[in-house]
């Protein structure tokens, strides 16, 4: 059952850590945005709505004319989003018929742990018999699966989200250890809001003016397949590698919803964007470029935790990978016919182009951004925390080659890392070597400092995902609550995550 991966392995090109795609690549702004279909329950009973999704193989016309096999939940990249209600649970019943092991993760969920998609929590494919053999495939030996007594396999699986939680923007995607990078590469991601009567109250741009913008880079092979270098065996990126993949890997494509820089119709209105940087390794510093070069303001109300206490405004806004920015863009001071570009200031060439908005129409517009949007932030101070810890993200020597380690160490699901108390405060000192975006699974935390300096603006509100920049040192400050048992934190520059940059948190 390899042959969707015989069919997507092809030997790219590759110019520096940018993968190139083999294939003609429209102009930017033509393809029209799309907007991923929205999920219904196959019930809503004893106040909790249950759904199911099949991930399976599909092929779609990404590029105009290239028909690109693509893995997915539900047929469809992104896959389908979920819009939930705070504090209404969700189930949501998977049933894999990929031709490899999957497991599902919402990331951002304050979810139970036995429904946190722990990476070797498998959803296996029906007639999978002995994973741990066909799991070899392009594994690091010595790093990952040794005993495969250790994995938890099922046909289905069911998980359980309570989303007793801020609204926010979530997203569900593939977390299989040693395959994650890969997995959602081609496909397996998609969205997940969680919205409640106070934000609905708010006022904000709502219905047609509020739009979710997954942002992931790709490249695409010869016969239209995606391209990744883990599926080449004459490209190695598992530890030991090759420096074109410190960085990760990057494709040359900016796909918005799935599309190729689209191009998106708006009113003379203010528009709520809700960014999701969901490449694998790629980071933005975003900015809407007018055609008369005027930058327009970036508002932004909500971090990857909900919204913050009060707006904040920038011109420039980084987004590293698995970060959510939810911003507001005022498009009533551009002309009828004029186009707002969104680029990325830190591309080069065709990665410089994200999407584009066409104002068509003057409107009406009684959207507002309150001054205060949100009064349920926690204020946990420095002092309140129980212990304080210094976690090094760092690729470092590993036997013959190099491997990507947090603390030293390689991810080890047999292995307990730290140790924590149901409630506890605590203090991490986070620092990196090379850039690393660093995710903490069920806890929100809020930045306190970066190298002994104040945060810096896209810093504020509750965080999940925060960007340690090259030789940085990030202080945090967190509480576990909610619920006891086994969690990870981890990189989530996605091949990183593969190559061990990964650990266990154990809440007792
Ligand atoms: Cu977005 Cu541990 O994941
Ligand atoms: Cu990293």
């Amino acid at each position: 059952g390899l042959s969707a991966s015989a069919a997507l392995a092809r030997r790219p090109s590759i110019t520096g850590a940018e993968l190139r795609s083999a294939v003609p690549l429209p102009p930017p702004f033509q393809v029209p945005l799309p907007l991923p279909p929205v999920l219904k329950p196959v019930a809503t009973s004893d106040g909790t709505d249950r759904y199911e999704i099949t991930q399976r193989e599909t092929t779609a016309e990404i590029l105009p004319g290239v028909r690109t096999p693509l893995w997915t939940y539900e047929g469809t990249f992104p896959g389908p989003t979920i819009e939930s209600r705070r504090g209404r649970p969700v189930t949501v019943t998977h049933r894999n018929t990929l031709p490899v092991p999957t497991v599902v993760h919402l990331h951002g969920g304050r979810t139970p742990a036995d429904s946190d998609g722990y990476p070797t929590d498998l959803v296996l494919p029906e007639g999978w018999q002995e994973p741990h053999q066909q799991m070899g495939h392009g594994m690091q030996p010595g790093h990952g699966m040794r005993d495969p007594r250790a994995v938890v396999t099922t046909l289905t699986r069911s998980y359980t989200f309570p989303l007793d939680q801020r609204p926010t923007l979530l997203w569900y995607h593939d977390h299989r250890m040693d395959f994650t990078a890969p997995a959602i590469w081609r496909g397996l991601a998609g969205l997940q809001i969680v919205r409640d009567d106070a934000e609905d109250a708010l006022g904000l741009p709502a219905g047609p003016r509020e739009l979710p913008l997954m942002i992931a880079d790709r490249a695409f092979a010869a016969d239209g397949g995606l391209a990744y270098p883990a599926l080449d065996p004459t490209l190695r990126v598992r530890p030991g590698v090759h420096e074109p993949y410190v960085a990760g890997v990057l494709g040359d494509v900016i796909l918005v919803n799935g599309a190729p820089w689209p191009v998106h119709e708006v009113d003379a209105a203010r528009y709520r964007l809700r960014v999701l940087n969901a490449s694998n390794a790629r980071h933005y510093e975003l900015e809407a470029v007018t055609d008369d070069g005027r930058r327009l303001d970036l508002v932004q109300i909500g971090a990857d935790q909900g919204l913050l206490a009060a707006p904040v405004t920038h011109r420039l806004l980084p987004v590293a990978p698995a970060e959510r920015y939810d911003v507001v863009v005022d498009f009533s001071g551009v002309p009828v016919g004029g186009l707002v570009r969104v680029v990325n200031r830190l591309g080069t060439g065709r990665t410089r182009d994200v999407l584009a908005f066409r104002v068509v129409r003057e409107a009406a517009d009684d959207s507002r951004v309150p001054a205060t949007l949100s009064a349920d932030l926690p204020s946990w101070r420095p002092s309140d925390a129980v212990r304080v810890r210094d976690l090094a993200f760092r690729v470092g020597r590993m036997g013959g080659g190099h491997g990507w380690l947090i603390g030293g160490l390689p991810f080890d699901p047999a292995r307990s890392d730290l140790t924590t108390g149901l409630g506890d405060v605590e203090v991490w000192r986070l620092v990196a070597d090379v850039h690393h975006p660093v995710h903490l699974h069920l806890a929100g935390f809020r930045v306190l400092s970066r190298s002994g300096r104040p945060p810096l603006p896209h810093d504020a509100g509750l965080k999940d995902t925060i960007s340690l920049r090259p030789a940085e040192s990030v202080e945090i400050i967190t509480r576990f609550d909610g619920y006891r048992g086994r969690y990870l934190f981890h990189c989530h520059n996605a091949e990183h995550e593969d190559m061990g940059m990964m650990a266990n948190l154990e809440i007792t």
